[in-house]
């Protein structure tokens, strides 16, 4: 399992100090996202600031390009360090099949996101092409905001597929998650837990990754969940 504290909740004006406190915490990730201002209602930081931090640890660099014309930015976060890319399914049918192979190509894991109002059958398509789905379970823009709940089922559906399909991307949820909303995602079937605020938001980094990782650990072995990772053939493939 993974858990991947977001930077976006993170102190702005210290992201070094911060990515290193992240890195001491026993962090498997970092989360970071990027925002557009078009795609969602905010921005964030660009490729310069990953740059910038990626000397501060060798932490797996977890890229969610909420962006409209991620196309123009894949060079950019690959060449600044990021191990994962993830794109937005909303941006259609044209555009989601060459983003996933270029991201592919670039030598980095690929990610599929998916918003809260669009129907889990738009990913259906590209399962065998990618290492993490993504679901959000708020609608993306700003940390802190309440879970969905009306998510789980989507979570159950994509831990279906993973099984009766015998593939083995990640299902990753991001948005609202703490140590209650966390474990509710793990007995669907969710494995990598990406919260900001929830883990930023404790006074202890490190103690607050260790408590979610325990809660989450011990109501999926009680759901008889098996929370580790096997590449997908697309990622076997590229490897090879
Ligand atoms: C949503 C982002 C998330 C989110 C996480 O816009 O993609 O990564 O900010 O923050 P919390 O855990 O505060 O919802
Ligand atoms: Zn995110």
């Amino acid at each position: 399992m993974i858990i991947a504290p977001s930077l976006l909740s993170a102190n702005f004006g210290r992201f070094a100090s911060e990515t290193v406190r992240v890195d001491k915490a026993g962090a498997d990730w970092l989360h970071l996202d990027i925002m557009d201002g078009h795609f969602v209602p905010n921005l964030s930081f660009g490729p310069q600031v990953v740059r910038a931090i990626r000397p501060f640890t060798k932490k797996f660099f977890d890229a969610h390009l909420m962006c409209s014309r991620p196309e123009i930015l894949l060079e950019p976060f690959a060449q600044a360090g990021a191990d994962q890319i993830n794109i937005h399914v909303e941006l259609g049918e044209q555009a989601v099949t060459p983003l996933l192979w270029k991201i592919r190509s670039l030598g980095k894991k690929v990610g599929l996101a998916i918003n809260p109002p669009t129907a889990i059958g738009t990913v259906q398509p590209y399962l065998d092409q990618i290492d993490e789905l993504l679901i959000m379970t708020v609608n993306p823009g700003f940390g802190g905001q309440a879970f969905i709940y009306e998510m789980l089922p989507k979570i159950q559906q994509a831990h279906a597929w993973r099984r009766d399909l015998k593939l083995h991307y990640r299902i990753g949820v991001d948005g609202g998650i703490n140590y209650k909303t966390a474990v509710e995602c793990a007995r669907v079937g969710a494995d990598a837990f990406i919260s900001g605020t929830g883990l930023f938001g404790e006074r202890s980094l490190k103690r607050a990754i260790a408590k979610m990782r325990k809660l989450v650990l011990q109501n999926a072995l009680a759901n008889g969940l098996d929370l580790n990772h096997r590449p997908n053939p697309a990622e076997q493939a590229a490897q090879s």
